[in-house]
């Protein structure tokens, strides 16, 4: 597995494998790295020639400085973690490599980040999709993989690369489980026993909040959904919202559309903050 720190460095190999036409699947990452970012990893092997990984807790997509802080970072693990899944390239750079002067753009995604995320976690998005933009110049893949845990930012990457007409192709991957159904995230780690023993209720409450969505309101879903996790005293819904997948409006009125419509929900545990979702009419 080759790794690289600089785009220099990173850009003289991809040049060399484009030159012989093979095609590069791309999975960006923060670290961490969990069995749902090998998923992606493995997918992307599959689809394409050869698979590019990157590594870099992007500073400018927290909107607290102390989460930032606690962002778990464990390179020399995820290293071996990538080795094993025989990735063929690692791009890890510097915080001074990735942003040589600051970023100033200001992304006009319309409501698609005021809602949910965007509401709690301002400013958040525009620095998500900034880094994405400045990988995808650097490495140019053919297909990039992301999680559909983090629905909304799947979302928010698609717009992007619509509003700079990119040529990649964006592979939407499934959400992966622990056993008891919490969806894997690399926040995971910093749960205590009991915020990690309630936290399924989580993926419970989305499975119960589908079932009941085919007969209830949906401001009755809603609030069972809230009611379920709020009773463990260690977990606090933030939001629960039910959203038409392509615009991420809430549903007012069922039915009225026949888009996929999907349960979007934050929850904290502490000060630890874990999101899911699941899509109702599949
Ligand atoms: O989902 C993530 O890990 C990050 O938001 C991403 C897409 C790698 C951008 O920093």
């Amino acid at each position: 597995m080759k790794t690289f720190q600089t785009r220099a460095a990173l850009n003289e190999w991809l040049l060399r494998q484009k030159s012989i036409n093979k095609i590069i699947g791309f999975v960006p990452t923060m670290g961490a790295l969990h069995n749902g970012h090998l998923s992606l990893i493995r997918q992307a092997k599959k689809e394409n020639d050869l698979v590019v990984c990157s590594i870099f807790v992007n500073p400018i997509q927290f909107n607290k400085p102390e989460d930032l802080k606690k962002y778990p970072r464990t390179l020399e693990t995820d290293l071996e973690m990538l080795s094993e899944q025989a990735c063929d390239a690692v791009f890890y750079p510097s915080e001074k490599e990735m942003y040589p002067e600051p970023e100033k753009v200001v992304y006009d995604f319309g409501m698609l980040d005021k809602v949910m995320e965007g509401r709690y976690r301002r400013g958040h998005f525009n620095g998500v999709a900034i880094v994405v933009k400045r990988l995808f110049d650097i490495v140019q893949p053919h297909r990039a993989y992301f999680g559909n845990k983090d629905f909304q930012q799947l979302q928010i990457i698609k717009a992007m690369v619509k509003m700079e007409s990119l040529d990649v192709e964006i592979v939407p991957c499934p959400t992966v489980r622990e056993p008891d159904g919490l969806a894997m995230s690399s926040r995971n780690v910093r749960l205590n026993r009991e915020q990690r023993r309630d936290a399924s209720l989580i993926h419970t409450a989305l499975k119960m909040a589908k079932a009941l969505y085919t007969t209830h309101e949906v401001l009755q879903v809603k609030q069972r959904v809230t009611e379920k996790i709020n009773a463990s005293p260690h977990l606090e819904v933030e939001y629960f919202e039910i959203v038409w997948a392509d615009t991420l409006l809430p549903v007012i009125e069922k039915g009225a559309r026949r888009e996929m419509v999907v349960g979007c929900i934050a929850v904290c545990a502490g000060e630890i903050r874990l999101i899911d979702n699941m899509a109702f009419n599949l």
